[in-house]
């Protein structure tokens, strides 16, 4: 166990060793015990959390804030465009100037090719924890809730479990990269055999596939890629369809939804979770495209898993801020 974390900041998946996540997921599970049993577990009292919006959120906003409170704090919601950041507040102005007035930073900037290094420049600058609660690269909290929910599900030892991270199609938006991307990284440390599956014009960012092979040689798990969903989803423990853009392709708006529109056929219906191992789970990290990327009948079937998944952000991310802002 590896509990020195104090002041860390968490703004991609592999910031935390594979030992210090492990401690993490210990934390929080004490922490679901705790809140289910009623006991008190104020271990952030008189801590202030900024939450720096520049996209909105239903589940990131709604667990950290519930989060700080449980934890005896207090979480202070800041939408960007209600700030003078559009009028020249810098990256190194609002890590300085917030990390005095605040314990801990946590920021949603997923613009591509910006998010990522928007977060790093706060962090350089601020005397406090930065918490990624998304960009264009990765989605660090939403993983640790997800490694969370599959250790529920399947039990610690995941080695041989076979995980589908696949793409899905959906009309509502070009939406970020940062979750499949999350979880080809930290599930190639934690056992199972990742196969990521995607139409040929939805790669995700060489770099970070690189650092997947690299864990799954590591860790001695699998990691593949395969360009078709039904060859994937055939004997699988654990599925997690979801939609992407071709940000990596092309950013042009035309050109990528033209690219979305040739694979309508990638839905996660009744038929392809019948490929899957009988005990299987359905994973999503919320919002879908009902009736695009998934059926309501898997969403809301006896597979999916995708309520105990979205709690779980919330002992997640407690047992993150315990233990950085402490
Ligand atoms: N899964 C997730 O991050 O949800 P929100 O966008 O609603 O925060």
């Amino acid at each position: 166990m590896q509990t020195n974390l104090r002041g860390r900041d968490f703004i991609g998946d592999l910031d935390f060793s594979k030992e210090e996540v492990e401690t993490v997921l210990d934390v929080a599970w004490d922490l679901k015990r705790k809140r289910a049993l009623g006991e008190s577990h104020a271990y952030l009292r008189d801590k202030v959390l900024a939450m720096l919006f520049f996209f909105t959120s239903t589940r990131t906003r709604g667990s950290f804030e519930a989060g700080m409170a449980q934890l005896g704090g207090h979480a202070a919601f800041i939408d960007s465009e209600t700030t003078q950041i559009s009028h020249g507040d810098t990256a190194k102005e609002i890590g300085e100037i917030f990390g005095r007035y605040f314990d801990g930073i946590a920021i949603r900037q997923c613009d591509w090719q910006f998010g990522n290094q928007y977060e790093n420049e706060v962090a350089k600058a601020s005397r406090v924890p930065i918490l990624n609660m998304q960009c264009d690269i990765y989605h660090p909290f939403q993983c640790l809730a997800d490694l969370m929910t599959i250790i529920e599900k399947k039990g610690r030892d995941l080695r041989r479990k076979k995980m589908v991270v696949s793409w899905a199609y959906a009309a509502s938006y070009s939406k970020p990269i940062s979750v499949p991307q999350s979880l080809i990284l930290q599930m190639t440390r934690f056992g199972c055999d990742v196969v990521l599956a995607h139409p040929p014009e939805f790669k995700l960012m060489p770099e970070i596939v690189a650092q997947a092979e690299d864990n799954a040689r590591k860790f001695g798990t699998g990691f593949e890629i395969v360009h078709d969903m039904d060859e994937a989803f055939k004997d699988a423990d654990i599925v997690y369809p979801k939609s992407w853009g071709p940000l990596v392709t092309t950013t042009a708006k035309d050109e990528g939804k033209a690219l979305i529109e040739k694979y309508r056929s990638w839905i996660t219906d009744e038929r392809r979770m019948a490929l899957t191992k009988e005990d299987s789970i359905y994973m999503h990290c919320l919002p879908a495209d009902r009736g695009l990327e998934v059926t309501d009948g898997v969403i809301d079937g006896p597979h999916s898993v995708v309520y105990d998944e979205a709690e779980n952000r919330l002992h997640a991310q407690k047992a993150v801020m315990a233990l950085t802002m402490r």
